[in-house]
């Protein structure tokens, strides 16, 4: 085994695939060779690292070390977990199907990890496991009973005496990611972190989601049939569509152009044999089942060199490096922009402008700087003043807990938000758009701004259409709407309210967590322990939200003369009676508007969907639009996805809203 050019390097500059490369040539020297080169607290460094960039690796997993893996109770598979037989093309796709007219099940392959879960002969949650080496895996049941959408008790009178495996995949929303990207790889390793998880503090297991693509000790005859019943069983299937082989390419065209408006990461389509039947025929290798194959997306890396780094500033005042390279064309788009995050991962990755970038989009959609191959020599100097207002600018430091380490994240921030035009500009809109208020673009606002109208979003309400008339271009009438805008919405829910205020880390979900536990006023005056002992908001959230509150003070106290806060009925957002539903509303409403319908569906922990899609698990009908004729094009569209696709229902306004909110009271 040749030593690595880079095994001088210390492990702090090492990226992944270097560590493994490094991880793995040490290890042959001390087994194979007796012949250690490095000191022992050199290679637990080596160990420690990878095991913070790459938790899932499989060189962690053969020396039975990093995330703790080796010390987690084995638990042996019933059946093997298999892999899948992948391919790269519907030349390749129709060389495993040979025949056109075959009927195969899709569905998009998910990045997350795969976990086994197994319920005793009473529908009784048993245990859950990773997939290990395929054939034993890890006991992660702790954690992964707390997933939203895994049910604890199944209904009995859907099963007979005999026990029952869930197999699917553990995935982390986009959306949730988004609040702690700066800190981890990618979606799939906090994901597969927070499994294996032993103590809390982490991210929360109930920030996970889980996509059932597979049911053992059910007899079913076909991949269709067993949707329905995963459905039937209070599971979320894995979205999916029946089709030909012929037709295949359509259907992965469609996930492939879907792939950038998902929540979750996807890298392929899988298609299996939809006959049962046929199945058990073809049986396995030992590798992967002869009946399904994924066909992947077309690789998303590339290299381009570093021009300059931007420095952004952000709606928290916050300044970010942003890489400008020379355009490069990843995965359908042209990339010239990409984020490097904070000071810390400028550092890590020790970037110098000319160096040759390595680029990724994650998910397919998100440009990321995976790392770097040097050849630059102008180094990366933080701006001394704030590029947005030219005060001085303040490198701070934080510890955080990433996959059992501390690492230490430098950031850097202006030392006077309150004044900086970008801030307020990036506060203003995010109020606007939290609240829904329209007419508020980027222009309006740096006018409103520039002409002193607004200094926070309090000042929103104190618009009079006269006063915006001096604003250039402004007509009468778009004056009188935009202080008609602002008025309708000075009643606001605690949830939206909470967003609005813009904190780092208060997004959606934990916004409604906290609204579903506490008024406005219990939550200002809740000690920080107890913030930071909510379960499910995970420590580094609740922090963040302490300090941001309390930043917030007198924004809120000024928004409060002007807003008025309607508390949301106790749905706890995680867990909620449609956690885990996507639902699209068609027709007019009789029991209440629209927009009011949709809240109600975020309170009880689901998705509100404008249009039908693949996506869509439940179309709410209004008034008599079911028994229409012609149908709507809405209705049509989920009658044809209805039947390919056992994941979504119709139904009546009426039954609906007696079945969810019978459930809130
Ligand atoms: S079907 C043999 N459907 O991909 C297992 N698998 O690379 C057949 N995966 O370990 C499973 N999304 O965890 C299936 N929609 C999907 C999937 C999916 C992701 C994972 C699965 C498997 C891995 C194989």
């Amino acid at each position: 085994m040749q030593r690595p050019s880079f095994a001088d390097l210390p492990a702090a500059d090492l990226d992944a695939d270097q560590l493994e490369a490094v991880i793995r040539y040490h290890d042959h020297r001390y087994h194979d060779l007796d012949d250690a080169e490095i000191p022992d607290q050199v290679y637990d460094a080596l160990v420690r690292r990878l095991a913070a960039l790459r938790p899932t690796s499989a060189v962690l997993a053969a020396i039975g070390g990093g995330d703790g893996t080796a010390d987690g109770e084995r638990i042996e598979h019933r059946a093997p977990m298999l892999s899948l037989d992948k391919c790269y093309g519907f030349t390749e796709l129709m060389e495993w199907a040979k025949d056109g007219t075959l009927v195969l099940r899709a569905s998009p392959k998910i990045d997350g990890a795969a976990v086994s879960i197994r319920y005793d002969g009473t529908g009784r949650f048993e245990l859950a496991a990773t997939r290990g080496d395929g054939r034993r895996g890890e006991d992660i049941g702790r954690n992964v009973r707390r997933i939203p959408g895994v049910p604890a008790q199944l209904p009995t009178e859907l099963l007979g005496d005999a026990p029952i495996e869930v197999r699917g995949e553990v995935y982390m929303p986009l959306s949730a990611f988004a609040e702690v990207a700066e800190l981890f790889a990618n979606p799939r390793n906090v994901a597969a972190g927070a499994l294996k998880a032993k103590e809390s503090g982490g991210v929360p297991p109930e920030s996970l989601r889980f996509f059932a693509y597979d049911l053992l000790g059910v007899e079913v005859a076909s991949e269709a049939e067993k949707t329905e019943r995963l459905h039937a069983l209070g599971f979320t299937p894995a979205p999916s569509q029946t089709c030909s082989a012929g037709a295949s390419e359509a259907v992965f065209t469609h996930w492939e152009q879907r792939r950038a408006a998902l929540d979750y990461e996807t890298d392929g389509v899988v298609f299996k044999i939809d006959d049962v039947a046929t199945q058990r025929r073809l049986g396995v290798t030992g590798h992967h089942p002869r009946f399904a194959i994924a066909w992947k997306f077309q690789g998303d890396s590339g290299e381009s060199r570093l021009v300059g780094v931007e420095w952004s500033v952000s709606r928290t005042g916050t300044i970010t490096p942003v890489a400008l390279v020379e355009p490069v064309a990843l995965s359908g788009a042209t990339i010239s922009r990409a984020t490097l995050h904070n000071l810390s991962n400028v550092e890590r990755l020790t970037l110098r402008i000319g160096d040759t970038l390595l680029l990724t989009r994650r998910g397919g959609v998100i440009p990321h700087v995976e790392g770097s191959r040097g050849g630059g020599d102008a180094e990366i100097v933080p701006p001394a003043a704030c590029p947005g207002c030219g005060a001085a600018t303040e490198v701070r430091s934080s510890m955080r807990r990433v996959a059992g380490e501390d690492v230490e994240t430098r950031t850097l921030h202006c030392s006077a938000p309150g004044d900086c035009p970008p801030v307020l500009r990036a506060q203003l809109f995010h109020y606007t758009a939290a609240l829904e208020i329209d007419g508020f673009g980027p222009k309006i606002l740096d006018a409103l701004l520039a002409a002193g109208l607004l200094h926070d979003a309090a000042d929103l309400y104190r618009l009079r259409p006269e006063a915006l008339l001096v604003l250039p271009r402004m007509a009468e009438t778009s004056a009188n709407k935009l202080v008609a805008q602002v008025a309708a919405r000075r009643q606001v829910p605690l949830p939206t309210f909470l967003v609005a205020l813009g904190i780092e880390t208060l997004g959606r979900h934990a916004a409604q967590l906290l609204a579903s536990r506490y008024t406005l006023a219990e939550l200002r005056a809740l000690p920080r322990e107890e913030l930071a002992a909510i379960h499910s908001l995970g420590e580094l959230t609740a922090e963040r939200i302490a300090d941001g509150l309390q930043d917030a003070g007198p924004l809120i106290d000024r928004l409060l003369h002007h807003v008025e806060i309607v508390r949301d009925a106790p749905a706890a957002a995680t867990g909620g009676a449609l956690a885990g539903e996507v639902v699209v509303f068609t027709g007019k409403l009789e029991r209440m508007g629209r927009r009011d319908a949709q809240q109600l569906v975020t309170r009880m922990g689901g998705v509100a969907g404008s249009s039908v899609t693949a996506e869509t698990t439940l179309l709410v009908v209004g008034g008599d639009e079911l028994t229409a004729d012609p149908p709507s094009s809405k209705l049509k569209k989920a009658r044809k996805l209805a039947e390919a696709n056992g994941t979504l229902k119709i139904v009546a306004e009426a039954d609906f809203f007696d079945e969810v909110q019978g459930d809130a009271s």
